[in-house]
């Protein structure tokens, strides 16, 4: 059994990857440690919950008590950090958060680990640390950082801080850089479920400076496939980036979510660009294809369809969170506890 700590796991790429990974291997523990903040959400882990080997600690990864104390019990050997603060514009408004979670708490991960002498450390990472492409070229696993907004600065420096941790003490650490994720149980401050949700509710569709940036979409469950692949047979001390290979401008996505859910494009507006905003990625996912063999098996056009239909089916779901409701269910759920 890989007894495994999984940080960040009821938010939506870690709860995607727990739903997904519990149902291909019975030979993993999984303790998913999540602080709830307003991100974390363990509705979308109902699946999940009465799984033998799962279970959930509400706590947050800069606590190094707490943290030391999940290594002992559990007797943890594996990590992969979802956890972060991921939203660039909350960033913008305040980065200290952002700061605190993914530099001191990836940090605080990271030397518990070495303690325990984990077999694997694998820190989940974003094509945000490479900064901004013109019109040409794609990000490769060899272009420089340079990241341009607090949060991905922040991640920036938990990346260097891991593979520091292999270069120094031999930690097997890999790390991966994906492109942006959309799929179920997406937070809807995120362009793809924003716009779901905003035209479904007849709401204007902010579209930041000329809705010509780019970005490289790829569905979740192809992300986390890919972690699973690098978690099992990635390399130590190594990157490996993730995307499908599917860059759009996000007009294009915008207008695509209003045809398919029969909404006009006068829903459309133009609105303050966001400060310092990257213009474009894209991935050369080249690597992890020749060497580990993986490969996107969604298709934008089914993915962004099936999600879609997925926010209509599960209005319950968003209503809740943009209600502020969620809270109230969580004090409901842990009063007693
Ligand atoms: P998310 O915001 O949906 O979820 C983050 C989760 O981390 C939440 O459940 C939250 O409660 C938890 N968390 C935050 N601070 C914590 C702390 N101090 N201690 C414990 N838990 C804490 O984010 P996501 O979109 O699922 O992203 C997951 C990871 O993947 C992040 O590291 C992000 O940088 C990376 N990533 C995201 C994308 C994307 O498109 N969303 C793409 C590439 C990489
Ligand atoms: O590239 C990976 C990254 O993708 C992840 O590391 C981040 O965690 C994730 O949030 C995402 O970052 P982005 O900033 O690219 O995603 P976001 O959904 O916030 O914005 C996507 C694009 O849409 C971006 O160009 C800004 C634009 N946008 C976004 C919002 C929320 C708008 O035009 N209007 C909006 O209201």
């Amino acid at each position: 059994m890989k007894r495994i700590l999984v940080t960040g796991g009821a938010g939506f790429i870690g709860s995607n990857y727990i739903n997904h990974i519990l149902k291909e291997r019975d030979d993993y523990f999984i303790v998913n440690l999540d602080k709830l903040t307003y991100a974390g959400n363990l509705e979308n882990l109902k699946e999940s919950e009465n799984n033998p080997n799962y279970c959930f600690v509400k706590g947050d990864i800069t606590n190094s008590e707490l943290v030391e104390y999940l290594f002992k019990k559990y007797e943890i050997k594996y990590v992969i950090n979802f956890a972060a603060e991921s939203h660039v514009d909350r960033s913008i408004l305040g980065s200290e958060i952002f700061y605190r979670t993914n530099v001191i708490g990836t940090n605080v991960l990271l030397e518990t680990a070495r303690r325990h002498e984990v077999q694997k450390f694998l820190q989940i990472s974003t094509d945000e640390v490479y900064g901004s492409l013109g019109d040409e070229g794609l990000f490769t696993e060899l272009t420089n950082l340079s990241p341009n907004s607090p949060y991905s600065s922040s991640k920036a420096g938990a990346d260097m801080m891991a593979l520091a941790f292999y270069h120094t003490y031999g930690m097997p650490v890999s790390v991966t850089r994906c492109s942006n994720n959309y799929g179920p149980f997406q937070f809807p401050e995120k362009l793809i479920p924003l716009m779901i949700i905003n035209a479904l509710n007849n709401k204007n569709l902010p579209v930041y400076g000329d809705g010509m940036n780019v970005r490289d979409w790829i569905y979740v469950i192809d992300h986390n496939k890919a972690v699973d692949l690098v978690f099992e047979k990635g390399k130590s001390g190594e990157v490996y980036n993730i995307g499908a290979n599917n860059e759009m401008p996000n007009i294009d996505i915008i207008k695509l979510i209003l045809q398919i859910l029969g909404k006009p494009e006068t829903l459309i507006h133009y609105v303050k660009d966001r400060p310092g905003h990257d213009r474009r990625y894209a991935i050369d996912a080249s690597k992890i294809e020749n060497e580990l063999g993986w490969k996107p098996s969604f298709n934008f056009e089914t993915a962004i369809d099936y999600t879609i239909k997925w926010y209509l089916e599960n209005q319950k779901w968003w209503e809740r969170i943009i209600s502020g409701d969620y809270q109230k269910y969580y004090s409901i759920q842990y009063s007693a506890k």
